[in-house]
């Protein structure tokens, strides 16, 4: 099965071609990071007039370097939120236009469980897991059964995960997003300098909270000599990489021992830090957890995990009709 895959949630239009007999056959994104840049952030607007100008130039590149027409295709899969709802609508309107142009089945996806399908395409996932969705707007623990069941176990009270390392860099005057800086300066960080809060850390639920570190990590900032030297920098990097990085693993570690499960799975694009994954990984096999983790393109926003999550609902006799609506904010629920 030959599914087309759409995201434009945020400020990231791509679009990918899952073949369930090959796995990715195509991913293709047009960052609009340079756009956003010197706003410090994404402007809702402007994304989605980007979005409208480079998805549909995209998808006939899709299908002219697969050498198809829209006809060859199985099925088409779009992200229907959560996320910027103009930036939403541009590639909800365009996957109907293509399902109906050509007649192909069409169905919505969860961004969430998007990401969370990214660990799909590189090998069949061990279930029931764990998954540690941690993005620049969602910080969840859920509890995966199977394919299409998921159970949010908790999540943050305020701040997501990715949200910490933006502001983090944004105090640090270094560009947007941050995170990716963060993790590339905190190498050369200090990890004594600094022992930023862990916050709820003693806490027995699962949730987290990351408003209270932002505190920190500014006033720690405030107290720097300027101009800001590399090493300082560093410094805080390295400080609150490993604030982030502790409260994440021991919640994840944690819920996965209480629910018994046989894997641990890392999701969003916070996954793509390499701090993260070297300490998931370690104590995932310390445990005797299975735990691989998806490949670094696959863990910030793509069309492939929304085709790969497209293929499993399609397969499962899902369909969504030409009514399909997108929403700003919306859990995750299971549709089996
Ligand atoms: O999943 P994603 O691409 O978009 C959302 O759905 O939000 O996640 C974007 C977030 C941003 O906050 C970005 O700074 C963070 O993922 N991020 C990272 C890294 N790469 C992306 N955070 C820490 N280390 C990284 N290497
Ligand atoms: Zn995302």
């Amino acid at each position: 099965m030959r599914v087309l895959g759409v995201e434009t949630s945020c400020d990231d239009t791509s679009v990918a071609l899952y073949d369930s007999e090959g796995g990715v056959a195509e991913n293709l994104v047009s960052s609009q990071v340079e756009l956003h840049d010197v706003f410090g952030g994404v402007v809702p607007e402007l994304a989605s007039r980007a979005h409208l100008v480079n998805l549909l130039p995209l998808v006939d590149a899709l299908l002219k370097r697969q050498e198809l027409e829209l006809t060859d295709l199985d099925g088409v899969a779009v992200t229907r939120g959560p996320g910027l709802i103009g930036a939403l609508l541009v590639g909800l309107s365009t996957a109907k236009a293509v399902a109906m142009a050509a007649d192909l089945p069409l169905v919505g996806v969860h961004h969430l469980e998007g990401h969370i399908l990214a660990n799909a395409l590189t090998a069949d996932m061990e279930l029931p897991a764990l998954v540690l969705v941690v993005s620049g707007g969602h910080t969840e623990l859920i509890h995966m059964p199977e394919i299409g069941r998921y159970e949010r176990l908790g999540g943050t009270l305020d701040d997501a995960a990715g949200e910490a390392f933006d502001k983090t860099a944004k105090l640090l005057s270094l560009p947007y997003p941050g995170g990716p800086h963060i993790d590339r300066l905190a190498v050369d960080g200090d990890p004594g300098r600094y022992d930023f809060p862990r916050p709820l850390i003693h806490d027995p639920r699962l949730v987290f909270s990351f408003s209270g570190l932002k505190t920190a990590v500014r006033l720690a900032i405030q107290d720097l000599p300027r101009p800001l030297v590399d090493r300082d920098v560093a410094d805080v990097c390295r400080g609150v990489q490993d604030a982030i990085v502790d409260v994440l693993c021991r919640r994840l570690f944690r819920a996965a021992g209480d629910r018994g499960v046989r894997a641990v799975y890392l999701a969003g694009g916070v996954a793509a830090n390499s701090a993260l994954r070297t300490r998931v990984s370690t104590d995932a096999q310390r445990r005797g957890l299975h735990c691989v983790l998806p490949e670094r393109v696959f863990c910030t926003d793509n069309a492939a995990m929304i085709a790969c999550a497209g293929f499993h609902h399609l397969s499962h006799g899902r369909r969504d009709g030409l009514d399909l609506d997108s929403f700003a904010r919306s859990p995750l629920t299971s549709w089996r």
